[in-house]
Protein backbone atom coordinates (compact mmCIF):
# COMPACT_ATOMS: atom_id res chain seq x y z
CA UNK A 1 0.00 0.00 0.00
CA UNK A 2 1.22 3.36 -0.76
CA UNK A 3 2.55 5.90 2.21
CA UNK A 4 0.32 8.82 2.63
CA UNK A 5 1.50 12.02 4.34
CA UNK A 6 -0.12 13.29 7.53
CA UNK A 7 -1.55 16.09 5.81
CA UNK A 8 -3.88 14.39 3.63
CA UNK A 9 -5.54 13.15 6.67
CA UNK A 10 -5.76 17.18 8.23
CA UNK A 11 -9.39 17.63 9.43
CA UNK A 12 -10.33 21.12 11.11
CA UNK A 13 -13.54 21.44 12.70
CA UNK A 14 -14.66 24.73 14.18
CA UNK A 15 -17.79 25.23 16.35
CA UNK A 16 -19.19 26.92 19.00
CA UNK A 17 -20.09 26.87 22.16
CA UNK A 18 -23.83 26.85 23.47
CA UNK A 19 -25.56 26.87 26.44
CA UNK A 20 -26.68 23.18 26.71
CA UNK A 21 -22.68 22.19 26.48
CA UNK A 22 -21.42 23.29 29.70
CA UNK A 23 -20.94 22.76 33.12
CA UNK A 24 -22.18 24.93 36.27
CA UNK A 25 -18.87 26.72 35.57
CA UNK A 26 -20.27 28.16 32.27
CA UNK A 27 -17.27 26.33 30.44
CA UNK A 28 -17.43 23.42 27.68
CA UNK A 29 -18.31 20.31 29.94
CA UNK A 30 -15.03 17.53 29.16
CA UNK A 31 -17.33 14.84 27.61
CA UNK A 32 -18.78 17.31 25.10
CA UNK A 33 -14.78 18.14 24.34
CA UNK A 34 -14.01 14.16 24.40
CA UNK A 35 -16.99 14.07 21.63
CA UNK A 36 -15.72 16.36 19.26
CA UNK A 37 -12.37 15.30 19.27
CA UNK A 38 -13.54 11.85 18.48
CA UNK A 39 -15.58 12.96 15.37
CA UNK A 40 -12.21 15.10 14.30
CA UNK A 41 -9.94 12.22 14.88
CA UNK A 42 -12.78 9.77 13.05
CA UNK A 43 -12.61 12.01 10.43
CA UNK A 44 -8.72 12.18 9.71
CA UNK A 45 -8.68 8.26 10.40
CA UNK A 46 -10.74 7.60 7.35
CA UNK A 47 -9.51 9.73 4.94
CA UNK A 48 -6.23 8.18 6.03
CA UNK A 49 -8.04 4.25 5.50
CA UNK A 50 -10.49 5.43 3.57
CA UNK A 51 -12.37 2.52 5.44
CA UNK A 52 -14.50 2.72 8.15
CA UNK A 53 -12.69 2.98 11.73
CA UNK A 54 -13.51 2.79 14.87
CA UNK A 55 -12.29 4.07 18.08
CA UNK A 56 -9.84 1.80 20.48
CA UNK A 57 -8.04 3.96 22.74
CA UNK A 58 -7.77 7.09 23.69
CA UNK A 59 -4.54 7.45 25.10
CA UNK A 60 -3.86 10.54 26.70
CA UNK A 61 -6.01 13.80 27.09
CA UNK A 62 -4.76 17.17 28.95
CA UNK A 63 -7.48 19.66 29.19
CA UNK A 64 -5.21 22.33 30.22
CA UNK A 65 -7.32 25.61 29.86
CA UNK A 66 -11.49 26.01 30.04
CA UNK A 67 -13.55 26.61 26.62
CA UNK A 68 -15.74 29.23 28.00
CA UNK A 69 -19.59 29.69 26.80
CA UNK A 70 -19.88 31.68 23.37
CA UNK A 71 -16.10 30.44 22.79
CA UNK A 72 -15.31 29.19 18.73
CA UNK A 73 -13.17 26.41 19.43
CA UNK A 74 -11.12 24.97 16.64
CA UNK A 75 -9.84 21.11 16.64
CA UNK A 76 -7.57 20.01 14.19
CA UNK A 77 -6.90 15.96 13.96
CA UNK A 78 -4.06 14.52 12.03
CA UNK A 79 -3.06 10.85 11.88
CA UNK A 80 0.39 10.59 13.20
CA UNK A 81 1.12 7.16 12.56
CA UNK A 82 -0.24 4.30 11.16
CA UNK A 83 0.70 0.46 12.01
CA UNK A 84 -1.19 -2.95 10.67
CA UNK A 85 -5.15 -1.83 10.94
CA UNK A 86 -4.32 1.24 13.97
CA UNK A 87 -3.80 4.59 13.34
CA UNK A 88 -2.97 7.09 15.99
CA UNK A 89 -3.99 10.62 15.86
CA UNK A 90 -2.88 14.12 17.13
CA UNK A 91 -5.58 16.46 18.28
CA UNK A 92 -5.02 20.12 19.32
CA UNK A 93 -7.89 22.15 20.43
CA UNK A 94 -8.18 25.95 19.84
CA UNK A 95 -10.25 28.66 21.35
CA UNK A 96 -10.61 32.19 19.37
CA UNK A 97 -10.58 35.30 20.64
CA UNK A 98 -13.63 37.55 20.29
CA UNK A 99 -11.92 40.83 19.20
CA UNK A 100 -8.38 39.85 17.93
CA UNK A 101 -9.12 36.24 15.94
CA UNK A 102 -5.56 35.40 17.95
CA UNK A 103 -5.64 31.79 19.14
CA UNK A 104 -4.66 30.14 22.35
CA UNK A 105 -4.70 26.37 22.68
CA UNK A 106 -6.68 25.19 25.42
CA UNK A 107 -6.12 21.08 25.04
CA UNK A 108 -4.67 18.29 23.33
CA UNK A 109 -5.64 14.33 22.91
CA UNK A 110 -4.15 11.51 21.45
CA UNK A 111 -6.43 8.77 20.50
CA UNK A 112 -6.16 5.67 18.39
CA UNK A 113 -8.61 4.38 15.93
CA UNK A 114 -8.96 0.90 13.99
CA UNK A 115 -9.76 0.35 10.47
CA UNK A 116 -12.48 -2.19 9.87
CA UNK A 117 -14.40 -4.25 7.02
CA UNK A 118 -18.00 -4.19 7.01
CA UNK A 119 -17.72 -6.61 9.75
CA UNK A 120 -16.41 -5.17 12.18
CA UNK A 121 -12.66 -7.11 11.14
CA UNK A 122 -9.63 -4.94 10.96
CA UNK A 123 -7.94 -4.45 7.75
CA UNK A 124 -4.58 -3.08 6.51
CA UNK A 125 -3.99 0.91 6.41
CA UNK A 126 -1.59 2.48 4.48
CA UNK A 127 2.15 3.53 6.25
CA UNK A 128 2.68 7.14 7.15
CA UNK A 129 5.37 9.23 5.47
CA UNK A 130 5.85 12.12 7.76
CA UNK A 131 7.32 15.50 6.42
CA UNK A 132 7.57 18.28 9.01
CA UNK A 133 10.20 17.90 11.75
CA UNK A 134 6.77 17.79 14.36
CA UNK A 135 5.38 14.98 12.31
CA UNK A 136 8.87 12.82 12.45
CA UNK A 137 8.77 13.59 16.64
CA UNK A 138 5.39 12.47 16.43
CA UNK A 139 5.62 9.43 14.30
CA UNK A 140 8.58 8.55 16.38
CA UNK A 141 7.07 8.53 19.72
CA UNK A 142 3.41 7.23 18.50
CA UNK A 143 5.25 3.77 18.41
CA UNK A 144 5.71 3.94 22.21
CA UNK A 145 2.50 5.31 23.32
CA UNK A 146 1.21 2.30 21.08
CA UNK A 147 3.21 0.27 23.63
CA UNK A 148 2.20 1.78 26.79
CA UNK A 149 -1.62 1.22 25.63
CA UNK A 150 -1.21 -2.39 24.44
CA UNK A 151 0.49 -3.42 27.60
CA UNK A 152 -2.00 -1.49 30.19
CA UNK A 153 -4.43 -2.46 27.97
CA UNK A 154 -2.72 -6.20 29.09
CA UNK A 155 -2.92 -6.98 25.30
CA UNK A 156 1.65 -6.41 25.27
CA UNK A 157 4.07 -8.27 28.08
CA UNK A 158 6.11 -5.16 29.59
CA UNK A 159 9.15 -7.15 28.59
CA UNK A 160 8.07 -6.91 24.76
CA UNK A 161 7.79 -3.02 24.83
CA UNK A 162 11.53 -2.63 23.80
CA UNK A 163 11.16 1.12 22.68
CA UNK A 164 9.03 1.72 25.85
CA UNK A 165 11.59 0.40 28.74
CA UNK A 166 14.96 2.26 26.76
CA UNK A 167 12.91 5.80 27.67
CA UNK A 168 13.30 4.67 30.97
CA UNK A 169 16.74 3.15 31.31
CA UNK A 170 18.97 4.64 28.62
C1 LIG B 1 -11.23 -2.20 17.60
C2 LIG B 1 -11.54 -3.68 17.43
C3 LIG B 1 -12.11 -3.90 16.03
C4 LIG B 1 -10.21 -4.39 17.56
O1 LIG B 1 -10.48 -5.75 17.47
P1 LIG B 1 -9.50 -6.83 18.13
O2 LIG B 1 -10.04 -8.17 17.89
O3 LIG B 1 -9.18 -6.40 19.51
O4 LIG B 1 -8.26 -6.71 17.18
P2 LIG B 1 -6.74 -6.67 17.54
O5 LIG B 1 -6.40 -7.12 18.92
O6 LIG B 1 -6.07 -7.38 16.41
O7 LIG B 1 -6.42 -5.12 17.46
C5 LIG B 1 -6.52 -4.43 16.24
C6 LIG B 1 -5.53 -3.29 16.28
O8 LIG B 1 -5.87 -2.43 17.36
C7 LIG B 1 -4.74 -2.24 18.20
N1 LIG B 1 -5.20 -2.07 19.55
C8 LIG B 1 -6.03 -2.87 20.23
N2 LIG B 1 -6.22 -2.38 21.47
C9 LIG B 1 -5.46 -1.26 21.57
C10 LIG B 1 -5.22 -0.32 22.60
N3 LIG B 1 -5.78 -0.43 23.79
N4 LIG B 1 -4.38 0.72 22.33
C11 LIG B 1 -3.80 0.84 21.13
N5 LIG B 1 -4.01 -0.02 20.10
C12 LIG B 1 -4.82 -1.06 20.32
C13 LIG B 1 -3.93 -3.50 18.02
O9 LIG B 1 -2.58 -3.29 18.38
C14 LIG B 1 -4.10 -3.74 16.55
O10 LIG B 1 -3.26 -2.82 15.84
P3 LIG B 1 -2.47 -3.23 14.50
O11 LIG B 1 -3.41 -3.99 13.61
O12 LIG B 1 -2.10 -1.91 13.89
O13 LIG B 1 -1.29 -4.04 14.91
C15 LIG B 1 -12.54 -4.20 18.51
O14 LIG B 1 -11.89 -4.19 19.77
C16 LIG B 1 -13.79 -3.37 18.57
O15 LIG B 1 -14.65 -3.47 17.70
N6 LIG B 1 -13.91 -2.52 19.61
C17 LIG B 1 -15.05 -1.61 19.73
C18 LIG B 1 -14.79 -0.34 18.95
C19 LIG B 1 -15.88 0.68 19.19
O16 LIG B 1 -17.03 0.38 19.12
N7 LIG B 1 -15.46 1.93 19.46
C20 LIG B 1 -16.36 2.97 19.78
C21 LIG B 1 -16.41 3.12 21.26
S1 LIG B 1 -18.04 2.99 21.86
Amino acid sequence: MKAKTPSESHTILSDLVLPGETNPLNNLFGGELLARMDRAASIAARRHSRRIVVTVSVNHVAFKKAVPLGSVVTIEAKVSRAFKSSMEIVIDVWIEDRESGNRTKANDAIYTFVAVDDMGIPVSVPPIKPETDEEKMHYDAALRRRQLSLVLAKKMKPEEATELKALFTS
